[in-house]
């Protein structure tokens, strides 16, 4: 029986930040796919990480294996310091998951199914009472708690279902896709949501095939390719690895176009939008190089934006996809 100590490793300010999970060459196939080819994770306690890819990446798989439900075929993974093959129950009793699709039962309300949540928790009524009311008061859902959860509008049913999964008061939560299909406001709540409960020292780990979502919340993300972890790192640093910065100046007037693009020769053309992209890293300092250039040449755009790299360069760079990710259908 493995010890329950989670392992620890050494920051470079000296700290020993423990290891809430951790992986090393996860391997699961199904049939002769190959779904995960060795996958290697390492997210420190009280830490948010996002776990991105494309549809069938392996998410939802990587989710399972680390929450016991499935086994990997190799590999291993520590979990609250518990190995997820041999001391399955030992991640149980640390963890919460909340599902890619809901596990809310909508024949009973959202009270009954919280109340369900603290049975399961073997807690006695009293206390199941307790804590099912304070979790629908944290997630704005007493006025709907004697309502049936078919009634609830799919933001409030996400809610529930998170509240569900915190009944247990879990040291590590993961939330496979938490706001798909959820509208921007309801988004927005859902990461503050997500936010407090890192606040609490929770650690999240969550998927997402919002890049955005992962931008705002996660402190470090791990795109998923092709079974491989294809890059792993903070927002930053994954944005880094790529070029893409620039600046784009936009002309209505095709002469005005044509003369610039002959003065600009480094500039990317784009003839039919009549404009041109000039590589630049962002800084105030290249902006007003560029704007002193542009007024020494006499250039005059109609528009001119600063293009810096976001994940979703990041992820299509990787990733290899040409299409845009589309909003998820449930
Ligand atoms: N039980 C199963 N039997 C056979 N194939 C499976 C099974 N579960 C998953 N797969 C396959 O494994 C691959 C990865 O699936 P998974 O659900 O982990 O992807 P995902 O990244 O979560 O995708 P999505 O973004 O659509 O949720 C897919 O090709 C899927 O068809
Ligand atoms: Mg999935």
């Amino acid at each position: 029986m493995p010890s329950p100590v989670m392992p620890t490793s050494r920051r470079a300010d000296g700290g020993a930040q423990p290891a809430a999970v951790s992986a090393t060459g996860l391997r699961k196939s199904y049939g002769d796919k190959t779904v995960l080819d060795g996958i290697d994770l390492r997210i420190p306690a009280g830490s948010i990480f996002a776990l991105l890819g494309p549809n069938g990446a392996g998410k939802t798989t990587a989710v399972k294996i680390l929450s016991t439900l499935i086994s990997a075929d190799g590999g291993e993974a520590q979990v609250a310091g518990h190995d997820v093959a041999t001391s399955p129950h030992g991640v149980r009793s640390a963890i919460g998951v909340t599902g890619q699709f809901s596990a809310v039962d909508g024949l009973i309300t959202g009270e009954e199914n919280m109340l369900l949540m603290a049975e399961l928790h073997h807690m006695s009524k009293s206390e199941g009472r307790r804590v099912a009311a304070e979790l629908l008061e944290r997630f704005d859902l007493v006025e709907a708690a004697k309502k049936p959860a078919s009634t609830y509008s799919g933001g409030m049913k996400r809610r529930l279902d998170i509240a569900m999964t915190l009944v247990g008061g879990p040291r590590i939560i993961f939330l496979d896709e938490p706001t798909t299909g959820l509208d921007p406001r309801s988004r927005h709540n859902m990461w503050g949501i997500i936010r407090e409960l890192v606040s609490d020292g929770v650690t999240v780990f969550l998927t997402t095939q919002y890049l955005e979502e992962a931008d705002e919340l996660a402190d470090r993300i791990a795109v998923l390719n092709d079974g491989k972890i294809a890059a792993e790192g903070s927002a930053d640093e994954l944005k880094r690895l790529i070029p893409g910065g620039h600046v784009r100046l936009r002309f209505t007037d095709p002469a005005a176009y044509q003369s610039a693009a002959g003065a600009l020769r480094e500039a990317t053309r784009d003839d039919e939008a009549l404009s041109l992209q000039i590589p630049s890293d962002g800084t105030q300092r290249e902006l007003r190089s560029i704007l002193d250039w542009l007024d020494t040449a006499g250039i005059e755009a109609d528009e001119l934006t600063v293009h810096t790299p976001d994940l979703d360069d990041v992820f299509f760079a990787l990733t290899g996809s040409t299409d845009k990710p589309k909003e998820a259908v449930r």
